[in-house]
């Protein structure tokens, strides 16, 4: 039964949804019913949309949750209801449809959606009347902007109708979705112009120095701000009475649900096309200059941002000033190769994937609803590794930012909230692999840059003023955190969990309403070391012993040397299973991840990173780890967490044992851990390995997207593992560590460009059919071309050559 549901999966429906258009930079989806919808993300620093396959999704500025512009339903029914939204009405028939294909779903003649860097572009077609959106947020500006062409392709005149629509969320997401009571009491608009622009200010009167508004750039002949009065009390969506009847009611919200439509006559002669504009802006106004008269918000802010995009021209030029800038984002790092996929995923996808979630974090996704998580202390040091090279100056922020949260002792809050830059008290600390990453962000920052600079900010505990110190001082209390919280083995003591938020090994949770993150943490007594700390610990402070080094602090690079020996001792001598490292002690001493174990065997993470540092390397550990891990973890679609899954739930491991089988943490395909391996892998010299794990997970090696369900373009964070009910299915795309470890994987140790301190490394480690390649690479000021010869079929070069750092342009080619 199950292979059965598998094989049906196969064959003709591969691609059947849509494919690369790498010229452009696009995926181009030619199916509006996608397995699930296939997203993108527009914005900058500030402003933020979210926008399907389908124009569902919503906008926010900084902060899903507090600032959250327009309404969406997480969970609904379909799936994704809502976003903004074009209707036409044909004068002659009265049939209403929309380009996106929804909400309406009236079938189309044509239908393309085309995702790429930073804009989405859909066409629909219908009877030769063609409507193609552009939507975007131009750079440096809190709007999205929507170009709308209108064609006639036929060779009779036509008129109809466009209505726009967006519905405004009151601001925070969740009492938006909790407190009616109130909620549908406080809506309030204001109209201007006849209603080309509309005014969302809920709530201004009082709190809030902030507004929303969505205008045409032009007069229009109808609008609707009263979401009951456009859609009627029984009706969804796809069918609004106002579209239906022809006829917008200009109407005023007085609370209930405001929205925002517009309606326009249009009427093309054959051939004829016509361009419209519309923004979806957010203002803030200073206290003192928030109202025009009384009970009338001061718009003068939201003129100045919509005269910015009143003609065509303007919002073409926008345009072409966001696609510049990706040019020059996507110039820094290029690979030319025999392999186009190889190609696609580090020239584009990859790296477009890094710069979303170092912008989001873990926070708003179709799967992330926008008001749980804020930023995480680890997910946000591993993201900026895959960011770094592109806008350093932003990830040295996020540094300081990160490192201000941290406590005297090297702890640290888990996550922040990025409005607010403070710790979240909901989740507090004590993920004890969390210290560690910050002095890896930090060391990636300054190989990319050279700025030692940044060791000398006086950055603050806790963010509490008067407790600054540089942060050179905050990557030794980090250092010290694991040395200082060491179990009896000499390993690190787990605490509430490590990079597995799921293994919670003193937790104990008999009850179901509690968060596994949060409850009870038993340290009082704990045995519970982690393996996966241990091999971060080493690979990580060895960066820091070269860190200390580049400073002349000879005696701290002697004193972490010498812990770093001893732990790869501990490691030796309590966490070798035989053929694999082990993955843990629990709370009382016993073992996780052995032989011994009946379910739960072996886990993929200390193999990852115990080989990366390579412990063990004279006892061939690392090689012999790796070879488990292609025995028992592998799969068709890439390695499994960990093995066997937990059949049942066990009080002494936490959360992981409570997913089914095959899923997430407990045997599921986590595709953030797979690049350890296949780090491990290249360190071992065994490049043809390396690769077949590399493309097994990459999306642009995707053979079947029905079955992958999720967008074919980026990673997701986990797929079904080989004991789910079906193996290959992926969950939680976008917003993964997987984008960054990925790239490291990819660029600096199978492609084997490594920056470091002074220059850099090229180390390759390939697949023996890999013959040629050549990559550009700036780095800081100079820039370089650096071609790999391999016609030898090897996997790996004899010795890494270095590179020495200086501004002039360098050619280089090596041959394996
Ligand atoms: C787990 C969640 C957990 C979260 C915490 C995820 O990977 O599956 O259940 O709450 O991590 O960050
Ligand atoms: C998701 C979290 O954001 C990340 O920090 C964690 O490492 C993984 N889950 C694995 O549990």
């Amino acid at each position: 039964m199950k292979m059965g549901v598998k094989e049906d999966m196969k064959t003709e429906e591969i691609r059947q949804y849509g494919f690369f258009d790498d010229a452009h930079r696009e995926f181009v989806i030619t199916e509006p019913a996608t397995p699930f919808p296939w997203i993108n993300y527009l914005g900058n620093e500030d402003f933020f949309s979210l926008i399907s396959n389908t124009a569902g999704g919503y906008s926010f500025y900084k902060d899903g949750k507090f600032r959250r512009i327009t309404r969406y339903r997480y969970n609904n029914v379909p799936m994704d209801n809502g976003g903004r939204y074009f209707y036409i009405r044909e004068q002659e028939t009265g049939e209403i449809w929309s380009p996106g294909w929804k909400p309406c779903k009236t079938p189309l003649d044509r239908y393309e959606c085309r995702h790429g860097m930073g804009y989405t572009r859909i066409t629909g077609a219908r009877k030769g009347l063609e409507a193609e959106v552009l939507f975007f947020v131009p750079l440096h500006t809190w709007a999205e902007v929507q170009k709308v062409t209108l064609r006639n392709t036929t060779d009779k005149p036509r008129r109809f109708q466009l209505y726009s629509f967006v519905e405004w969320c009151l601001w925070n997401a969740q009492t938006d979705m909790e407190n009616f009571q109130r909620n549908l009491n406080t809506g309030e608009v204001e109209v201007e112009n006849g209603g080309s622009v509309i005014y969302h200010k809920t709530e201004y009167r009082e709190r809030r120095n902030h507004y929303a508004f969505y205008a045409a750039e032009s007069a229009v002949d109808g609008f609707d701000t009263d979401r009951e009065r456009f859609i009627g009390m029984y009706n969804g969506f796809e069918a609004p009475e106002a579209v239906l009847a022809g006829k917008s009611r200009n109407s005023i919200a007085h609370g209930w649900s405001p929205v925002a439509s517009h309606m326009k006559e249009v009427e093309l002669q054959p051939g004829e096309s016509r361009e419209l504009v519309f923004v979806l802006g957010y203002v803030e106004n200073p206290e003192e200059e928030k109202w025009e008269a009384p009970g009338i918000i001061n718009k003068e802010r939201a003129h100045a941002l919509i005269s910015r995009f009143a003609t065509v021209e303007a919002v073409d030029k926008a345009f072409a000033e966001l696609r510049a800038m990706w040019d020059g984002l996507l110039n820094i790092y290029k690979v030319k190769s025999s392999d186009e996929r190889l190609d696609r995923m580090v020239n584009i996808w990859n790296q477009y994937q890094c710069m979303i979630t170092f912008c989001f974090s873990r926070s708003a996704s179709f799967f992330e609803s926008g008001i749980g998580r804020g930023m995480g202390f680890r997910d946000s040091n591993q993201d900026l590794l895959g960011f770094v090279h592109q806008i350093p100056q932003r990830a040295r922020q996020r540094i300081i930012d990160i490192a201000s949260t941290q406590f005297p002792d090297g702890g640290c809050y888990h996550q922040y909230q990025p409005l607010t830059k403070r710790g979240n008290n909901d989740i507090g600390g004590g993920f004890n692999d969390d210290p560690m990453w910050l002095i890896y962000g930090t060391v990636a920052y300054i190989k990319e840059t050279g700025d030692f600079s940044i060791l000398d900010e006086a950055v603050p505990f806790d963010n509490v003023a008067g407790s600054e110190v540089s942060l050179m001082e905050h990557l030794c209390v980090s250092f010290n955190h694991v040395t200082e919280n060491l179990g009896p083995h000499g390993l690190p003591l787990i605490g509430r969990a490590d990079w597995n938020d799921c293994l919670n090994l003193n937790c104990f949770s008999t009850d179901p309403n509690e968060s596994f993150q949060t409850t009870e943490n038993r340290t009082e007594g704990s045995k519970a070391e982690s393996l996966m700390i241990a091999g971060l610990f080493v690979y990580v402070g060895q960066m820091y012993v070269e860190l200390c080094q580049q400073l002349d602090k000879t005696e701290e690079a002697d004193r972490a040397r010498n812990s770093i020996d001893a732990m790869k001792e501990a490691v030796k001598t309590y966490g070798w299973d035989g053929d694999w490292y082990l993955r843990a002690y629990d709370f009382f001493g016993g073992k996780i991840g052995s032989h011994e174990n009946e379910e739960g065997k072996i886990f993929i993470e200390s193999q990852g990173w115990c080989s990366m540092a390579r412990i063990g390397e004279d006892e061939r550990m690392p090689e012999r780890a790796l070879d488990s891990v292609k025995q028992l973890l592998d799969s068709e679609h890439g390695m499994v967490l960990n093995y066997p899954a937990y059949t049942r739930y066990h009080i002494e491991l936490g959360e992981q044992s409570s997913y089914p089988m095959g899923y997430k943490e407990n045997g599921g395909i986590f595709c953030h851990n797979n690049p350890w391996v296949i780090i491990g892998e290249t360190l071992c010299g065994r490049g043809n390995d390396a690769w077949e794990h590399y493309t097994k997970i990459a999306p642009a090696w995707i053979r079947d997207q029905k079955l992958h369900r999720t967008e074919p373009y980026v990673y997701a964070q986990c797929l079904a593992g080989k004991e789910a009910a079906l193996p290959g299915e992926a969950k939680n795309s976008w917003l993964t560590g997987t984008a960054a470890w990925n790239w490291i994987t990819v660029t600096q140790h199978i492609l084997g460009i490594q920056p470091t301190w002074d220059g850099l490394i090229i180390n390759p480690c390939i697949p023996s059919t890999l013959k040629e390649y050549t990559v550009f690479r700036k780095f800081r000021d100079a820039e370089y071309t650096i071609t790999v010869l391999n016609p030898d079929g090897k996997q790996k070069a004899d010795e890494p050559i270095f590179i020495p750092y200086n501004t002039e342009r360098k050619q280089i080619t090596i041959t394996l």
